[in-house]
C-alpha cells in the first residue's frame, strides 16, 4: 500500500530546524536572538518570495559593505542609521523620564578627545562659516542647575564636511569640550552648521538612489552631556529652518530638539568678543535624568 504521508520538506521544516538547532546554546541571551533571528529572517525571506537572484545581489552587497569598511569608513553603521535600525535601537536602550533632553544617532564623525575649552570661546580654528553663539543651561529633570557638566561638541562647517573627513584641517577644528558654571550655564562660539549628505559613494548610496532617497540631513550640531550621577545624553541642536528635516537620511530629527537659529547684526551690542559681521545666536537647554551610564560613549569607527 502507498504511504500516504507526505514526507517532502516544507519551507516551515527548514525554518523550524534552523530554529530548533539553537536549542543548545548555553547562553541563554544568544539562544533568545540566534531564534529570533532565524524566524524573522526567514519569515522576511518567505514574505517577499525572495529569488535566488535577489539572494546573490544580496550577497555582492554585504560582501562590498565589508570590503569598503576599514578603519575610517564603517558601512555596516551606514546601513544600520539609513535603515532607522540606530535611533530605534538608541530607544530601545535609554527610555528616558519626562523632561529629560532626547537622544539621537552619534554619527561617524565623533572622536574622542576634543580640547577642554573656555566658557564662551570659539571652536573654529580657520574660518568655516556664519558665527552662532550656542547657549544654555544644564539642568536635572527637577529644575536643579548641573555645575561642571561637560558638553562635548562637534560639528560641520558650511563646506558640509566634518574636519575628520579633511585631512589637510586642524585636528580640533569645530570640536570642543565646555563645562558649565555654578549656574549650570555654558556657552560657546561655533559656526551655523548646514545640511550634508551622509557618505553615498558605496552600498548604503546605491540603495538610497536605486529606492528614490536622498542621503541628506538637516543642519545640526552634536553634543554629547556628561555629568557625574546622571545618565549622558547624545544628542543634536537641529536647525528649525533646515531643509531636509522631514526627510532626514538616518531619521535622527526628534521634534524637541528643533531650534531656532535668531540672525544678529554686525552692531548689536550683544556681539561676541571677535565677531564682525552677521552672526546668529541658538538658546539650548539641556536637562539630564539621574542615573549612571552602563558603559563609556565608545567611537564605533569613522565615515567617509
Ligand atoms: C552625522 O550626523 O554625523 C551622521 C550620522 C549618521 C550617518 C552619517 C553621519
Ligand atoms: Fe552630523
Amino acid at each position: 500500500m502507498a504511504d500516504t504521508t507526505d514526507s517532502r520538506t516544507s519551507p516551515a521544516d527548514i525554518t523550524a530546524a534552523v530554529v530548533s538547532s539553537f536549542e543548545g546554546a548555553g547562553d541563554e541571551r544568544l539562544r533568545e536572538i540566534m531564534q529570533a533571528l532565524a524566524r524573522h529572517l526567514h519569515a522576511f525571506a518567505t514574505e517577499v518570495g525572495l529569488t535566488e537572484q535577489e539572494w546573490k545581489q544580496a550577497i555582492d552587497i554585504l560582501t562590498a559593505t565589508g570590503h569598503i569598511t576599514d578603519e575610517r569608513r564603517q558601512e555596516f553603521i551606514l546601513w544600520s542609521d539609513s535603515m532607522g535600525l540606530s535611533m530605534l535601537v538608541d530607544a530601545l536602550a535609554n527610555p528616558l523620564p519626562e523632561g529629560a533632553t532626547e537622544s539621537t544617532v552619534l554619527g561617524p564623525f565623533y572622536v574622542p578627545g576634543s580640547p577642554a575649552r573656555e566658557y564662551g570661546s570659539r571652536m573654529d580654528e580657520e574660518p568655516a562659516g556664519t558665527p552662532a553663539w550656542v547657549h544654555g543651561r544644564v539642568t536635572s529633570v527637577d529644575g536643579s542647575p548641573i555645575a561642571g557638566a561637560e558638553l562635548d561638541v562637534w560639528q560641520n562647517g558650511e563646506d558640509q564636511l566634518y574636519a575628520v573627513q579633511r585631512p589637510e584641517a586642524p585636528e580640533d577644528h569645530l570640536r570642543g569640550r565646555y563645562t558649565t558654571r555654578e549656574d549650570g550655564g555654558y556657552a560657546f562660539l561655533a559656526v551655523r552648521p548646514v545640511p550634508y549628505p551622509i557618505p553615498y559613494d558605496g552600498p548604503v548610496g546605491k540603495m538610497l538612489d536605486a529606492s528614490g532617497r536622498h542621503p541628506w540631513r538637516p543642519a545640526h550640531i552634536h553634543m554629547i552631556v556628561r555629568a557625574p550621577g546622571y545618565k549622558s545624553v547624545t544628542t543634536h541642536i537641529f536647525d528649525r529652518e533646515s531643509e531636509y528635516l522631514d526627510s532626514d537620511a538616518v531619521f535622527a530629527v526628534k521634534p524637541s530638539l528643533l531650534r531656532d537659529f535668531v540672525t544678529h547684526s554686525a552692531d548689536d551690542p550683544d556681539t561676541p568678543a571677535g565677531v564682525d559681521g552677521e552672526w546668529v545666536s541658538v538658546e539650548n537647554d539641556i536637562v539630564l535624568a539621574p542615573g549612571e551610564d552602563e558603559r563609556p560613549i565608545r567611537d564605533p569607527g569613522r565615515t567617509g
